[in-house]
């Protein structure tokens, strides 16, 4: 059986202030009544597909997961706990170590990211099982998304010759391209995004790791095995985690290896990233708004209103995002929403 690893210590903070430290986004309800942590793990809930999920977060969310697991009556394997974050290299790493102790060599595992909405449907599956068939063979598998524009906040992969479990081979994997590039390679067509999940065997992960990223390999390894369980919680020894260097698995492994496959996978998939995506996403009503319960708005359209605090009244405005928590409010337009993330970063500075 395929064993889940879900990660989920990711800050959000393209999405303040909603996504908040000590909540981010993949724990919060922005619409509907589960969170997108809890949409990955039904989407991994098959038990005749999969082991229980590996958890891999921060220490700060421990409770967030296992309450979020709780409540869908999931259980899960075990919590890998981050004492600090280290990038998604790490991340993988230390829960390919535990996998590996766990399961064996030849386990595949499917590392999924708990930022994402995506319809788990036929379409979906059946690119599950292309990626369990290539990664049988071999491969660390990706799974492509036909790209719609030229979005500088994802990787780029191209594909290649086909392979014989219907997935093709990676020519080359390029993360967050700067615009210019980006624009090149949709025209140029025969690339696609990067979604951000993963079909890893784990003896090739972990040897690839050892070729490309030795110190983070190293430095999980022995966070693995220097930590200590405390029921389902697993903590990673402090010391040697805080040794990995700070990298995402996209530049520390899929850009460099040449054991890549990617899966052309046509499910409908939408990293919630930034406001704008989250308005393209939503329901939007016939003045082309997403607003959510508790706002008012009139004379105003392809606007996105939410609140998790007080009332929002919106009047005679167009293409942007309201947002209200409990304690703040961010105003702007839709398009600039990737500025967000440095909005932030200027706020925690403040002191
Ligand atoms: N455990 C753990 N620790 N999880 C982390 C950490 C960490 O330090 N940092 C991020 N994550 C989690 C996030 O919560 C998210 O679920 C996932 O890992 C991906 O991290 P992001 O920070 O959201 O990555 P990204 O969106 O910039 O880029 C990735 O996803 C894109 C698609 O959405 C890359 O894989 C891109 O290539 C890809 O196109
Ligand atoms: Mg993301």
């Amino acid at each position: 059986k395929i064993v889940p690893v879900i990660m989920a210590g990711g800050k959000g903070t393209r999405l303040w202030p909603l996504s908040r430290a000590a909540a981010p986004k993949q724990f919060i309800r922005f619409i509907g009544d589960t969170t997108l942590f809890q949409e990955t793990l039904l989407r991994v809930s098959d038990k005749a597909l999969y082991e229980p999920a590996i958890v891999i977060t921060n220490e700060e969310f421990r409770f967030l997961v296992a309450e979020q697991a709780r409540e869908l009556n999931i259980a899960l394997s075990s919590i890998l706990l981050e004492p600090m974050a280290r990038n998604t290299a790490a991340a993988v790493a230390a829960a390919g170590a535990l996998v590996r102790d766990r399961f064996g060599d030849g386990t595949i595992m499917h590392v999924l990211a708990s930022d994402h909405e995506i319809d788990a449907d036929q379409v979906y599956f059946d690119a599950v099982r292309t990626a369990i068939a290539a990664a049988s063979a071999g491969k660390l598998v990706t799974f492509g998304i036909k790209p719609t524009e030229p979005a500088t906040g994802y990787g780029y992969i191209e594909g290649g010759e086909a392979l014989p479990s219907g997935a093709l081979a990676v020519k080359r994997f390029i993360e967050k391209p700067p615009l210019a590039k980006a624009e090149e390679m949709l025209a140029s067509g025969g690339f696609y995004w990067n979604s951000g999940m993963f079909m890893f065997p784990v003896a090739k992960l972990l040897s690839e790791m050892t070729t490309f990223a030795p110190a983070v390999l190293k430095a999980a390894g022995e966070a693995v095995a220097q930590g200590v369980k405390d029921l389902d919680f697993i903590r990673l020894d402090k010391a040697a985690f805080g040794e990995s260097p700070d990298i995402s698995i996209d530049y520390a492994v899929m850009e460099k290896t040449k054991n890549a496959a990617v899966v052309p996978s046509p499910f409908q998939w939408s990293d919630l990233g930034s406001w704008d995506s989250i308005w393209k996403s939503g329901s939007r009503d016939e003045q082309g708004n997403v607003a959510a319960e508790n706002t008012t708005v009139v004379n105003t359209r392809n606007s996105l209103v939410m609140t998790h605090g007080v009332h929002l009244a919106v009047n005679g405005m167009d293409d942007i995002a309201v947002i209200a928590s409990e304690d703040a409010v961010y105003v702007g337009h839709l398009k600039d929403s990737q500025d967000v993330g440095a909005i932030v970063k200027m706020l925690a500075s403040k002191p």
